[in-house]
């Protein structure tokens, strides 16, 4: 038995960050100084794009990255409504407004076969999201935009390390963001990143995370801007989370594909899947609960709830259901993004998860079955 919660997320945070930490604490060097231009080279390299800009959380990553390619008013971004509401406000921010477009109901991604119809004059880009470290479906997408001259951004904000057809995300779209967040799979307790290989977006970019201002001439203002900037000390704790990112991700791999095997043939419950070519880095590993199951995923939830194990619906009410987000929505248009939020449910994946921790998981799913 397990007497203790088994919480869905868990930040790997020790000495290495106490000790990166100090050091800037030491050095007098807060903010805009050594590590985080370290941490832009570091980053870039690891996503293989040119040029990658450190910001303070992702939802600033996402407007930056909106402005820097020039998204503005009345333009329309073909966005999922499965998302986290950062991904459409931050369309909001620049004064367009979001499209949504239904989901595959098998990767919970963008599905690219219904995003055509939704495309016309007013439209400027497709905002694709890497939902719970899968990576969208960009072949087709990008194949899409090119056709109608339409730009990609990626919300890779749940998918650091994973790749599509060999390339790493973040140097696949036109401009890629991530976030730092403390419950994502490496984390800078707040903060985010934008990588592109355009150099005049990362110009835009730059400027717009400093009040318009160049590093070089202060007070002196281009354009719109804000202070989105990130510390050097959240910097130096990205850096020393970059060390472990390989280590980190393979537990979370090795975690979900235990799950796979283990909760494989039970009636009603369905495991992710996995899109060929894609890796995928297991942020979240997401249930489905269909009415096949005798149960329903709220009550799944509960007794887990009731034996320790914390799970969470991401996301138990679809964007365009927000009235500010959207109007005049057709539910008939999203059958698979409907039944997705009703039968969702994410369970610890985290890289700190023991194995006494995911049997007992395990244990308890397959129990509750078979008792329904
Ligand atoms: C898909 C997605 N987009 C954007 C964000 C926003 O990131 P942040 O919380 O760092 O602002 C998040 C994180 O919560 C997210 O999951």
């Amino acid at each position: 038995m397990i007497n203790h919660q088994i919480l869905l997320s868990k930040p790997i945070i020790d000495k290495h960050e106490e000790k990166a930490v100090l050091s800037v604490l030491r050095s007098g060097q807060l903010v805009q100084g050594p590590q985080v231009k370290k941490l832009e080279i570091k980053f870039s390299k690891l996503v293989g794009a040119k040029y990658a800009l450190a910001v303070n959380n992702g939802t600033s990553a996402l407007h930056t990255a909106l402005q820097a390619v020039g998204i503005g008013l009345n333009d329309e971004v073909i966005t999922t409504p499965f998302t986290f509401v950062a991904t459409a406000n931050s369309i909001l921010m620049t004064g367009a407004k979001p499209v949504f477009v239904d989901i595959d109901p098998l990767t919970f991604n963008l599905d690219p076969n219904k995003i055509e119809a939704k495309i016309n004059k007013s439209t400027k880009a497709i905002l694709v999201v890497d939902l719970y470290g899968q990576p969208a479906s960009y072949l087709e997408i990008i194949k899409l935009a090119k056709k109608h001259n339409l730009l990609v951004i990626a919300d890779a904000a749940q998918s650091i390390g994973s790749s599509y057809k060999s390339n790493p995300t973040g140097c696949i779209a036109d401009i890629t963001t991530f976030s730092l967040y403390a419950t994502k799979n490496i984390t800078s307790i707040e903060g985010g990143m934008v990588t592109t290989k355009n150099r005049n977006y990362y110009k835009i970019a730059k400027l717009f995370r400093h009040h318009g201002q160049d590093e070089e001439k202060r007070y002196f203002y281009s354009g719109l801007g804000f202070n989105y900037r990130l510390t050097d000390l959240q910097a130096a704790i990205a850096l020393t989370q970059l060390n472990r990112l390989k280590k980190i991700t393979l537990k979370r791999q090795q975690n979900a594909h235990f799950y796979n095997r283990q909760l494989v043939n039970i009636k009603g419950i369905i495991t992710p899947y996995q899109a060929p070519k894609t890796v995928h880095v297991y942020h979240q590993y997401t249930l489905r609960i269909t009415e096949e199951a005798g149960f329903t995923r709220d009550q799944l939830q509960h007794y887990l709830a009731k034996k320790g194990v914390q799970t969470n619906i991401y996301y138990p009410m679809p964007l365009y259901r927000f009235s500010y987000l959207s109007t005049k929505t057709n539910l008939k248009d999203f059958p698979n993004t409907e039944l997705a939020s009703r039968q969702v449910l994410s369970i610890p994946v985290h890289p700190l998860l023991t194995k006494t921790e995911r049997q007992f998981i395990v244990k308890m799913i397959k129990s509750y079955a078979q008792a329904s």
